[in-house]
């Protein structure tokens, strides 16, 4: 019997039992085949691109519904990856407080289904996860072995996808993040740049703290995972933390902008979702595996200095 040739990239051995290559090598010194879902996001689009120079298949969420379990298998199936990146959610917070069903039907039954999917086949899965598991009620950064309790819906089914990830596939890597900002599409920054070009004074909240992450680092530091074959939780953020009220203040001075920001309280603006009033991540998970991330000022000097595309 002929042996079949591996795919080019990562460093494979042979199993006459399965038929096929196996990973011989967790870290992978050339190309990884990489499945990514949710490509067209904020994320995603950095993801793209620091994933340059692996072999990439992106499905878009027309072509890759993640509730759709047998499409989502099927492309799975096909694309046979070392990894696949589940960075697709149903991501609007407040959305997601009046539409429960689709949240855990996007955010968690969807997860599920890639999760099966990976497992049939023998890949990897990298779930990208979010700060709005915790209450918020710590006043030191959240560790990965802390308790989750989600305050809002979609913390809820992203919470609960992670529990069902974990049984279906052990070596799951989850990492977990916080307040992404990008060029991929609308984000903090950007819309105030937007409010403080017209108006004089803006008010913004000062009684939430978390990291804010630039969502090419992030991107980064996620490729960065793969290649040394991570596993378990992970929290992955810029450094430092701030109120979003510092980070507009922030956003206005580097921008030499004349508007005034004012502090206000959560309760003076509520929203429909709860969002924890502390959700600093703590580094130390991503620190084991020896990457680092750039402080959170310094991400958005990046940000700020790069043309925005139109209408971002
Ligand atoms: N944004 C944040 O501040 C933040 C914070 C913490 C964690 N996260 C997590 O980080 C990840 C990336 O967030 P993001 O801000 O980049 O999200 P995003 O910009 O809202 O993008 C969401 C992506 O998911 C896709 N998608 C939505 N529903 C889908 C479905 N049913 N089937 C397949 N694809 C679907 C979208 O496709 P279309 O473009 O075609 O709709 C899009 O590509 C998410 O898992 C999110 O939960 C985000």
């Amino acid at each position: 019997m002929g042996v079949p040739a591996p795919t080019p990239g990562s460093i494979k051995s042979f199993s006459p039992q399965r038929g096929d290559w196996q990973h011989s090598v967790p870290v992978y010194n050339a190309a990884m085949r990489v499945t990514l879902f949710g490509a067209s996001g904020l994320l995603g689009q950095d993801l793209v691109q620091q994933l340059g120079s692996e072999e990439v298949i992106a499905p878009s969420s027309k072509a890759a519904d993640l509730t759709d379990h047998a499409r989502v298998r099927d492309l799975v199936r096909e694309s046979r990856p070392d990894w696949v990146i589940l960075s697709a959610a149903y991501t609007d917070v407040d959305g997601c407080e009046t539409n429960r069903e689709l949240a855990f039907a996007v955010n968690c039954e969807g997860a599920v289904n890639v999760a099966r999917a990976v497992r049939e086949v023998g890949s990897r899965l990298l779930f990208v996860s979010t700060d709005y598991v915790f209450d918020g009620s710590k006043r030191s950064p959240y560790e990965i072995t802390d308790a989750k309790n989600p305050a809002s819906v979609y913390g809820e089914s992203k919470a609960q996808a992670e529990e069902r990830l974990i049984e279906i596939l052990p070596n799951v890597c989850i990492a977990r993040t916080s307040w992404l900002f990008g060029h991929g599409g609308k984000c903090f920054p950007a819309t105030i740049l937007k409010l403080a070009s017209t108006r004089p004074e803006i008010s913004v909240v000062n009684d939430q703290r978390g990291s804010p992450t630039f969502t090419r680092d992030l991107a980064g530091a996620l490729v960065q995972l793969c290649r040394v074959s991570a596993q378990g939780i992970v929290h992955v953020t810029n450094s430092g933390n701030c109120t979003w009220y510092d980070f507009a203040t922030e956003i206005v001075r580097e921008s030499a902008l004349p508007t005034k920001v004012n502090p206000v309280t959560t309760a003076e603006f509520p929203r429909p979702a709860r969002r924890p009033a502390y959700s600093v991540l703590s580094p130390d998970s991503l620190h084991a595996y020896n990457i680092r991330t750039p402080e959170w000022r310094d991400a958005l000097r990046r940000y700020l200095r790069e043309p925005r595309p139109v209408g971002v």
